[in-house]
């Protein structure tokens, strides 16, 4: 496994991979990995023939120092767990590498980024899309590979694919979920043990949601939710909002005919947790 921190080597180096006929599977990240992140390179390896994997802890899409400065960095560790997967290169640039001269670029993500995260974390998919695209640039993918468990983020990058014209086919991977049902996050490892204890209390209100469903309206269903969250000694909701799962704009009925997915962001202690259910 190679670990390459220049973009000009990344970009020959999948260039020589594609003129010896292989596909490039793409797998961006910013680290701290876990098995929700080793599940795409799975999925990745499953399709193409060779593996990237993408470490970059992007400033961009952080509209909290705070937050910035405490994500979780273990390259090394990182490094150990994708020997042991099919990953052949992991692109690990530093700042200068991706931010040469500040990105001034805004993109017209429309609706999509108008709510949940869009609203309570301004800028932060302009951070993504700045990011993503770069990445997709110098990689330069058949495919790349987003979990599920950031819904919003896989439609914006569904989005700016299509916006762009990247030939890029986006490859959607179900959320990976301990056994008591907390979807793994590098910010898990934040938690207290105490914290740990009760952040499973997110997805089994959303499960509890999805079975209570239809009886009554989506708008009650979200006060439901918010209320047995916030019931939680040391949980409290930011937002819970049941909406279209194309368009990200909340439902005022059931019978609308479209995919329904349940969104959540809940503050556990400090940590932020996001999550999502489909209907
Ligand atoms: P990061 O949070 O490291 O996540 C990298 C990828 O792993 C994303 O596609 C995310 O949806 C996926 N992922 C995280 N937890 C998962 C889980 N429990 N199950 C399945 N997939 C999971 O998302 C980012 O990084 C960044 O925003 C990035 C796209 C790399 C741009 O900086």
């Amino acid at each position: 496994m190679q670990i390459v921190r220049n973009k000009q080597e990344m970009a020959s180096y999948v260039l020589e991979q594609k003129r010896t006929g292989k596909s490039v599977g793409f797998v961006p990240t910013m680290g701290a990995l876990h098995e929700g992140h080793l599940t795409l390179v799975r999925e990745a390896s499953k399709n193409d023939s060779c593996v990237v994997v993408s470490i970059f802890v992007n400033p961009t899409q952080f509209n909290n120092k705070e937050d910035l400065r405490l994500y979780p960095r273990k390259e090394e560790t990182d490094f150990a767990m994708l020997r042991s997967e099919k990953c052949d290169v992991v692109f690990f640039p530093d700042v200068d590498e991706m931010y040469p001269e500040p990105d001034t670029r805004i993109f017209d993500l429309g609706e999509l980024a108008t709510v949940m995260e869009g609203e309570f974390r301004p800028g932060h998919f302009n951070g993504v899309a700045q990011v993503v695209s770069k990445l997709f640039d110098i990689v330069q993918p058949d495919r790349a590979y987003f979990g599920k468990k950031d819904f919003q983020q896989l439609a914006i990058i569904q989005h700016i694919t299509r916006q762009l014209h990247y030939s890029v086919e986006i490859i959607p991977v179900p959320t990976v979920r301990e056994p008591d049902g907390l979807a793994m996050s590098s910010r898990n490892e934040r938690l207290t043990k105490e914290q740990r204890a009760i952040a499973p209390h997110i997805y089994k209100t959303l499960f509890k949601a999805v079975a209570t469903g239809q009886q009554m309206p989506p708008e009650a269903l979200e006060a439901l939710v918010i209320k047995e969250i916030d019931g939680v000694a040391g949980l409290r909701t930011e937002y819970f909002k049941i909406v279209n799962a194309q368009t990200l704009q909340p439902i005022s009925s059931w019978h609308e005919k479209c995919n329904k997915v349940g969104c959540v962001a809940v503050y556990c202690g400090d940590v932020r947790l996001i999550d999502n259910i489909s209907f």
